[in-house]
């Protein structure tokens, strides 16, 4: 059994040049496949109020419903990192508010740390946390949190004065003493001048290879949701049309009472049977209210 990965052994993986796998994860079933796969650290992302919850940004989400989640995946885990991901409202009031968000993905789901995004006045928050003696995990480039602010879901730093902002606020995330940071949509030529200069491992998504490791949604990378998909997206699966593709075939053998078949059935003895059928013939028995039933002796 591998030894589980730990907010150290990723600094060390990172000083060896050995590439960081992350996913998102939001229930119990995929957990255990990513515990099987061998992945280094699962997000319980936000991302779970479009995913999952059918919403159209990450902000309706509620700290309860990711911790429900977060739960769920924990029980399914053993070696991967375990990250909850601090949702809109939950962190950004105050560092007391922070401190207790944080605290509820630890105790109550099982999480090793927290993830929270943006520079900024989340710095402060991020380094509350960190003395709280919780782990953080920053996020700066396209912060879905505050995707309208940014001008909607869309690549960040595109300019050399965003860019110096992004690369600002990574700077600060990591003095705080962040343990890793994620960069998202981000130009890759910017993604690699900043990561040059940040001590801690960074995670990218669409924010090309320089980073130490790479995280995908897991609805993206397995085809499970049909519509449109981000640039940066691989899809190694289809299970979306895999999906619809079983429930159609499931159907067309209910309707046509092809399913179920000998193989899905249970049987009784034949003289089991003989009796209950004489039991159900009863005249008296046709007459007599359900309640009144007694099971045979
Ligand atoms: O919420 C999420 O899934 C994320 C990843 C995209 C990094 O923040």
């Amino acid at each position: 059994m591998s030894a589980p990965v730990t907010v150290p052994s990723l600094a060390e993986m990172n000083e060896a040049g050995e590439a960081i796998v992350m996913v998102t994860a939001y229930d119990f079933p995929s957990a255990q496949a990513v515990e099987e796969a061998g992945v280094d650290v699962v997000l319980v992302g936000d991302t779970a109020a479009m995913v999952v919850l059918g919403h159209d940004a990450t902000t309706p989400i509620a700290m309860d419903e990711m911790v429900t989640m977060a739960s769920a995946v924990r029980r399914g885990l053993k070696t991967p990192l375990l990250i909850g991901d601090l949702p809109f409202g939950s962190y950004e009031a105050s560092n007391e508010l922070a401190i207790a968000s944080a605290q509820r993905f630890v105790k109550e789901a099982g999480c090793d740390a927290v993830k929270l995004e943006r520079g900024g006045a989340s710095v402060d928050r991020a380094r509350a946390i960190i003395r709280s003696g919780i782990p953080v995990m920053g996020h700066v480039g396209l912060t879905p949190q505050s995707a309208s602010a940014l001008g909607g879901f869309k690549a960040q730093g595109r300019t050399a004065e965003a860019a110096a902002k992004l690369a600002e606020d990574a700077l600060a995330l990591q003095a705080v003493g962040c343990f890793a940071i994620v960069f998202e949509a981000v130009p890759a030529a910017v993604t690699e001048a900043v990561v040059e200069r940040l001590e801690v491992p960074t995670i990218g998504i669409g924010a090309g290879p320089a980073t130490a490791g790479q995280v995908l949604v897991w609805h993206d990378l397995l085809g499970i949701h049909r519509g449109h998909s981000p640039r940066f997206v691989k899809r190694y699966a289809e299970l979306g049309a895999a999906t619809v593709g079983a429930l159609r075939e499931y159907a067309d053998e209910v309707r046509t009472g092809s399913f179920p078949a000998a193989e899905h059935i249970y049987s009784i003895e034949p003289a089991e049977l003989a009796e209950l059928r004489r039991y159900l013939d009863q005249e008296s028995l046709s007459s007599a209210a359900a309640w009144d039933w007694e099971p045979l002796p």
